[in-house]
Formats: structure tokens, C-alpha cells, sequence
């Protein structure tokens, strides 16, 4: 028998305030067209004043939870990732514990937009290791906050959200016909740092900063990496790109997602996508697909999911996940 983190609910939240490129182009000298055909982003959501990165991730754990059918006390580790905190510190995590009465021990990741791929990663090796039973990972970030508004090469990407699913630990015969996480890769290269990075910092300048990006450059490494940590995701569990019914991808350009599935020899109509619809949301873009996805009927019992992600650090993996 083999140990696995099988999916038992899925949620989402996403603040009210829906911002339309149109709204774009009377803040910044840009247009809905350029947005639409360099990004493929048509809208994205921005968190009201005073509306937090904890306050995104309550409403789409709650979500999470009444989809599985479970209370917060029965939950005992809780995994928060994201790069936009409330705080420098405490948690997120800690914030979400204490808003929701969770159990167990409570910590954020931060690996950008990689983030949720590396939490699931980590909620993974809890539940296989047998120090977890039952792990809320959520996704959760404002990046709204962390926006140049006088640099049109980001600041018309990305939005706020917030996604969550809870993992449990269930037995398994120890084949890749098993329903849960079957396998995951991580890397990161901090040779790239100046390629996406955040100009502030706590012991840096005490300041929040703001986002940096040479897009071109990231651009380029996404379509060389994703495909390929997908790939090699998959071959650790003995699979191929021909075994899987979706990719639930990192949304951060619809020209990346196109490009990453015809790598892999994947169908388009195999590919869940919802950045024109928020934007790049960081870490909790692939958990709001994956919620946005089961909310629309996509997904059967038995269904094969590849999760591949990549963002500042350079910082990158994949996650398969039979449903
Ligand atoms: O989530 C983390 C990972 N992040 C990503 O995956 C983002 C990766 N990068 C990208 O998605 C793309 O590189 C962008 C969408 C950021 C940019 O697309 P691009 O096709 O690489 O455009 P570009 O940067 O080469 O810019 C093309 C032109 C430039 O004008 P010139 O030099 O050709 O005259 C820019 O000045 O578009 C201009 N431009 C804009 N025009 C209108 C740049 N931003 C804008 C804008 N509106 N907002």
C-alpha cells in the first residue's frame, strides 16, 4: 500500500470589483487589443480597500471545505501560498488558521507564481510521510498592491484571487492508476532573480516595493521550462503527455499556455483556461483554474491533471494529480 494526497475539495473567491481592459486604457497608455493579443487577458479582479490577501484566502478555503464536506477543526495543516502577505509577518497562514479555527500547524510558501506548485509539493510530502492527514493549500494573493502603474509592460497583467483545495491521505496500490498526487517536480535557478523581482523589501529598502519584470526574458524561459517539468513530472510516475485528460496551467499569458500544451502534444481543448477572465493572479491562479474548471463540469472521477507553474527566483515545477 502506498500513502497518497488525494483531492477532496475544491474553492474559489474572487473580489467584486472586476476591472475591464477598457478601465486599463484610461489609466495607462495602452489598449484592449494589445492587452488581449500579447496576453490573451481580457479582465482580471482587483481586492477592495482594506480587503486582504487572508480575507481572499478565508472565502475560498471555506469553499474548499464545504466542497469536501469537512469543518475547519478537521483539518490539520494549512498551507498558504503567496508573495503578497497581509504582513511581513505573521503568516498568512496563522491569519487563516485564526479566522477559521483550523488545527495543526499553519505556514506560508513563497515561490511566486510557482507558490501553489510547491505547496502542493510540501502538503504532499506531510500526508505520504504520515505527519498530516488532512491539508488546506490555498493560493491567495493582491498583486494589485504591488503594481507600477507607470509601467505598462506589467501593470496591465496581473489581479487578486484567491483559490484552495483540501488534500487528504488515503491508500493506494502504489500504481499510476491511483486517485491523488502521483508525482511533482521542483527547480528553481537563482542565476534569474533580476528577472522578476519585487524592488523592496523589509531588510532591503522597509519599503513594500513594487513589480519588475523583463517579460521577453521570462517569457522565453516559461516556454523552454513548463513543458518540460511537466514532462518529467509525469515520467516519474511512469506516464507520458498522452495520458492526460487536462493541463490546469500557471495563467499568466495565453500564449505560454498554447505554446506549453503543443510542446507536449496536448489538444487545446485539453487545457484549462481562465487568464482572460483574471488576469495573472501568482500563486493562486492555478488553484482558482482548477476551481473555476470542477464548478464548470470539466473534470470526471479517474481524470489525469498536470499543474505547471513558473515565476520569480526563476522558480518552477509541475504537480500530477489523479483525480
Ligand atoms: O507569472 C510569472 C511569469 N510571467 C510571465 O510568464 C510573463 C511572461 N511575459 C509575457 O507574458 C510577455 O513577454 C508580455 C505580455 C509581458 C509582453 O509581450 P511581448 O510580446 O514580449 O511584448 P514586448 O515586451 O516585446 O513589447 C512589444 C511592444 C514594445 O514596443 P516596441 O518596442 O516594439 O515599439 C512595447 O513597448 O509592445 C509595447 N508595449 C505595450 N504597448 C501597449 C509593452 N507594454 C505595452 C502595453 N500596451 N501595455
Amino acid at each position: 500500500m502506498t500513502r497518497r494526497a488525494t483531492l477532496r475539495g475544491v474553492g474559489h473567491y474572487l473580489p467584486a470589483r472586476v476591472v475591464e481592459n477598457s478601465e486599463i486604457e484610461t489609466m495607462v497608455d495602452t489598449t484592449d487589443e494589445w492587452i488581449k493579443t500579447r496576453s490573451g487577458i481580457e479582465r482580471r479582479h482587483f481586492a477592495a480597500e482594506g480587503e486582504l490577501t487572508s480575507d481572499l484566502a478565508v472565502h475560498a478555503a471555506t469553499a474548499a471545505l464545504k466542497d469536501a464536506g469537512l469543518d475547519a477543526s478537521d483539518i490539520d495543516a494549512l498551507i498558504v501560498a503567496t508573495s503578497t502577505p497581509d504582513q511581513t509577518f505573521p503568516s498568512v497562514a496563522t491569519v487563516v488558521q485564526g479566522k477559521l479555527g483550523t488545527a495543526g500547524f499553519a505556514f506560508d510558501v513563497q515561490a511566486v507564481c510557482a507558490g501553489f506548485v510547491y505547496a502542493m509539493s510540501t502538503a504532499n510530502a506531510f500526508i505520504t510521510s504520515g505527519q498530516a492527514q488532512r491539508v488546506l493549500v490555498i493560493g491567495a494573493e493582491t498583486f494589485s498592491r504591488i503594481m507600477n502603474w507607470d509601467d505598462r509592460t506589467t501593470c496591465v497583467l496581473f489581479g487578486d484571487g484567491a483559490g484552495a483545495v483540501v488534500l487528504e491521505g488515503t491508500d493506494g496500490a502504489g500504481t499510476s492508476a491511483d486517485a491523488g498526487i502521483l508525482s511533482t517536480d521542483l527547480n528553481s535557478d537563482g542565476n534569474f532573480g533580476d528577472l522578476l523581482y519585487v524592488n523592496g523589501g523589509v531588510s532591503s529598502t522597509q519599503t513594500t516595493g513594487v513589480l519588475v519584470m523583463q517579460g521577453k526574458e521570462v517569457f522565453r524561459h516559461a516556454v523552454e521550462k513548463l513543458a518540460k517539468t511537466a514532462e518529467t513530472a509525469l515520467e516519474k510516475a511512469d506516464l507520458t503527455p498522452d495520458d492526460v485528460d487536462w493541463i490546469v496551467p500557471h495563467q499568466a499569458n495565453s500564449r505560454i499556455i498554447t505554446r506549453t500544451a503543443q510542446k507536449m502534444g496536448v489538444a487545446m481543448d485539453r487545457v484549462v483556461m481562465t487568464v482572460q477572465d483574471h488576469g495573472n493572479t501568482s500563486a493562486a491562479s492555478i488553484p482558482l483554474a482548477l476551481s473555476v474548471a470542477k464548478s464548470e463540469g470539466k473534470f470526471t472521477q479517474g481524470q489525469l491533471l498536470v499543474m505547471e507553474a513558473i515565476g520569480g527566483g526563476l522558480a518552477w515545477g509541475a504537480v500530477v494529480l489523479r483525480l
